[in-house]
């Protein structure tokens, strides 16, 4: 390998080269970085009518004693159902309740992890004509062992009343549920059960385990919420950002019908902008473009949605005296959010209408926030746009072997046209793994081959990110995880290796093999305000299954200058290239560091049979 560290050999390369797409898939926010433990908080996930569905809702008892049914009593407009329980039972004599009483349990998504030491804030609305003496409390599974408990007793619930508890765990069990008995006669109706931990990343809502994850990738951007989810099979369950604004307890939720799951959109519009900014990463919003999967808005009516990105943009950056500014500023967020990129639709320049549906928003965006960087939908690497725009979206889902050799890509992309936001690649198939080594030097060679071509591709990130493990998601993911246990895959380990490119100096490298299918390197510097030291970093992947000797040589640079005391070598492989991480050994398939020898007039590695290496 040939590396040219003269001046004017080099390029750097944008600040968000590369970032992550969250999309509401696979549980990635609802029962994943979203901290909150009950699964259908609102009793709504039938829709909001009534009957809607409790489900997972149980009941504790049987229907002798006690009776659950929606109905529409609730005291939130845009949430109307409430669940009815009738107890029939009583606290004495013939109809005393069964010991422990009657009532309903939650059981989360796949069970509650909650941890002995830790506090939990339960709100609820309860409502009932008669005095109420009700027992919440947190148990394992079955409901035998009580990990926290208590009494909510009140004389006067005639109207809805909030009511607020901590509760303390005494002991940890990773699959509990949250359970609401009695064993007093009589009607009580709750809506809006809710259950946190305290301890979310600064209080804000997120898992830290996943947060942590995800922030030690160091994106340069988040895209959300989707994907697909933005457009749903229906409109009517496509993502609307008015209804995931505002306390918690007013959002309707919606079916995030293409995924099949209910959302009560906790994690809401402002929640994502706020995660982009704790993650110091530049927001990209993509908004539904006037289509679900099954249905189209007519060319007239798309003035509405225009409109409704545009109070999104005021929500996210107006002043806080303005209509959607000042209900970010109520949310507790005086400042602007940092929104600079609008993605219209996701995957829809196939509809016939979409240029005309996408020439509306571009025009409204950039006459009232010129600065806002609109993204096409439609594919500009191989010819020019035929409309205005800053970034044209592409997704690159493909098998491993085509994947790798997709590394070349955007050589032959024109260099004047708008630039690529490649917002979702990924080895991809059906019936794939979770994520193997396979999957990941392919996806390795892909990005190696964007930062060569980040002239003409400006920000790219790998989709989906996360994946619940009780879920048969969208795979493979970069990020497993259950309700208490994270993993990486192979590829999230992978884009570690390229956490340190945002911004960095890409110089001009040659490989000169005979090997060139299955090799792949790039080369970058990288300034450490730290130390003050410059760094070469040399990333190549072995695609190969044999191992190579490879010869990193300098024009520009004397290899005597190299301190070795400050080089290292991280290698990640492992013995099969099928090899997968899990919850039993998620280090399989692990960057391994270790010292890089000095050798003489450059330096002289071996490349590992099916490797990405970085010196
Ligand atoms: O990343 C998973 C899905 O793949 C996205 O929702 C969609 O955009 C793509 O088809």
């Amino acid at each position: 390998l040939l590396v040219n560290a003269s001046q004017g050999s080099s390029r750097k390369m944008p600040e968000n080269l590369f970032g992550v797409a969250f999309e509401e898939i696979n549980h990635a926010g609802a029962g994943g970085l979203w901290g909150e433990l009950v699964n259908n908080r609102g009793f709504e996930s039938g829709g909001l009518h009534s009957p809607s569905s409790i489900i997972p809702w149980s009941i504790i008892g049987n229907y002798s004693v006690v009776r659950l049914i929606t109905d529409l009593s609730s005291c939130f407009k845009r949430n109307p159902v409430a669940l009815r329980m009738e107890v029939l039972c009583d606290s004495e004599g013939d109809n005393a309740c069964p010991d422990g009483g009657v009532g309903v349990y939650n059981p989360g998504y796949w069970g509650m992890n909650i941890e002995q030491g830790k506090t939990y804030k339960l709100v609820l609305y309860i409502r009932s004509v008669d005095s109420i003496n009700v027992t919440v409390s947190l148990t394992d599974s079955t409901g035998v062992q009580a990990l926290a408990t208590a009494n909510i007793i009140d004389t006067d619930v005639s109207n809805w009343k909030k009511i607020e508890i901590a509760l303390e765990a005494t002991a940890t069990n990773h699959n509990s549920r949250l359970q609401l008995t009695t064993s007093r006669k009589g009607v009580v109706w709750f809506d809006q059960v809710s259950l946190m931990p305290i301890d979310t990343f600064k209080g804000h809502g997120y898992r830290n385990d996943l947060f942590k994850l995800v922030a030690d990738l160091k994106p340069g951007f988040l895209r959300f919420p989707g994907g697909s989810f933005i457009e749903g099979k229906s409109l009517i369950n496509a993502y609307w950002w008015k209804s995931t604004v505002g306390p918690w307890e007013e959002r309707p939720g919606h079916l995030g019908d293409v995924w099949s799951y209910w959302t009560d959109d906790g994690l809401g519009y402002f929640e994502f902008l706020q995660l982009a900014e704790d993650l110091g990463a530049s927001p990209i919003w993509v908004v539904n473009s006037g289509f679900s999967q099954e249905e189209a808005v007519s060319l007239p009516n798309i003035g509405f949605l225009v409109q409704d990105v545009l109070d999104g943009i005021e929500f996210a950056r107006g002043d806080p005296s303005s209509t959607w500014g000042s209900v970010r500023a109520d949310m507790g967020h005086t400042q602007p959010f940092d929104l600079k990129h609008i993605a219209i639709g996701n995957q829809d320049c196939w509809h016939g209408n979409y240029r005309a549906n996408y020439l509306k928003f571009y025009a409204a965006i950039k006459k009232a926030y010129p600065d806002i960087k609109v993204i096409s939908n439609c594919d500009g690497s191989n010819s020019k746009l035929d409309h205005p725009a800053e970034l044209y979206d592409y997704h690159a889902y493909a098998d491993a072997n085509t994947m790798f050799s997709m590394g070349h890509k955007f050589d032959g992309t024109s260099r004047n046209g708008p630039k690529a936001f490649v917002s979702e690649y990924a080895v991809s198939y059906n019936n794939a793994p979770r994520g193997n080594l396979l999957i990941a030097l392919a996806e390795a060679g892909f990005l190696i081959g964007i930062e060569k071509n980040s002239d003409v591709v400006d920000m790219a990130s790998k989709a989906p990110l996360f994946l619940n493990a009780n879920t048969n998601g969208f795979k493979p993911d970069a990020i497993v995880f259950d309700s208490y246990r994270t993993y990486g895959t192979p590829s999230y380990w992978m884009q570690q290796f390229f956490s340190k490119s945002n911004g960095a100096t890409l110089l001009n490298s040659a490989l000169k093999t005979n090997s060139s299918n299955s090799l792949i390197a790039s080369s970058i510097w990288l300034y450490n305000q730290v130390d003050s030291t410059n760094y070469l970093r040399v990333k190549v992947v072995n695609y190969g299954s044999n191992k190579v000797n490879l010869k990193i040589a300098f024009e520009g640079l004397d290899p005597q200058l190299i301190d070795y005391s400050k080089s290292s070598k991280t290698v990640l492989s492992s013995t099969n290239v099928n090899d997968e991480n899990s919850f039993q050994n998620p280090t399989k398939v692990y960057p391994v560091n270790s010292s890089l020898k000095k050798s003489k007039n450059g330096i002289n590695v071996i490349l590992s049979p099916n490797s990405l290496s970085c010196f």
